[in-house]
């Protein structure tokens, strides 16, 4: 039996729903070495889980919430993945963010559940710290031009708005010329289980 400390992980339900499909996408994008930066790190599961799968990156956890970085360190240490660096305070919302340059970026779940600000902080803060085809990967639920919303997304999206006005599923549309306006090529989009997708964006030279 472990001495270790548990009670400050936490479990979000969802991950273990889509970390496998996440991971088979990631498998296949990620560079061979370096640096992968996750925004939003949440309870930490995703990241455990892929640095478990990929031992050969680095792998650097971040959110703005003290529970949050509480569970990931917790989920770190209880899982004894050396790869996996001790998570840093960020907001992405923030000019200054505490890292320097990083091979990857990855962003689970955060871009419907903030304001604006962070997603434009998000897309600012990649393209200063990825080199040139570096990877910007975004995961969750968006509306798309020209596509009907699904019908658990809108009402995903109306209890967002009701929980607070700045938050709620963004427009693919909108996020890939924020991405373009910041030197990011066009949006490469895989469909995922639930409504969800992949959004991988490549920084180009
Ligand atoms: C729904 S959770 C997703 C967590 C995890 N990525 C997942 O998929 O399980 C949203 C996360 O976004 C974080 N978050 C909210 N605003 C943020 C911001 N401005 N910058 C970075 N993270 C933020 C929250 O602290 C929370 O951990």
């Amino acid at each position: 039996m472990s001495a270790i400390p548990t009670d400050a992980r936490r479990i979000a339900p969802a991950t273990a729903r889509n970390r496998d499909p996440i991971l088979d996408v990631l498998r296949a994008e990620l560079p061979a070495s370096g640096t992968v930066l996750e925004i939003a790190s949440g309870s930490g599961e995703h990241i455990v889980h892929f640095a478990r799968a990929l031992p050969h990156l680095r792998w650097q956890p971040s959110d703005p919430s003290p529970d949050a970085r509480a569970s990931v360190a917790a989920w770190t240490r209880a899982e004894e993945l050396p790869a996996i660096l001790p998570p840093i305070a960020l907001d992405a919302a923030d000019d200054a963010w505490p890292i320097g340059p990083v091979e990857a970026i990855l962003c689970i779940n955060m871009v419907h559940i903030s304001p604006w600000a962070a997603t434009k902080g998000l897309i600012a803060g990649a393209a200063a710290r990825l080199p040139d085809g570096g990877l910007l990967y975004l995961y969750g639920p968006y509306r798309r031009t020209g596509m009907v919303t699904a019908p658990s997304n809108e009402a995903f999206d109306e209890d967002l708005r009701r929980r607070d006005p700045r938050w709620g599923l963004r427009l693919l549309d909108d996020v890939s010329a924020l991405a373009a306006d910041h030197g990011f090529g066009a949006a490469h989009v895989i469909e995922m289980p639930a409504n969800n997708i992949s959004i991988l964006y490549r920084k180009l030279a």
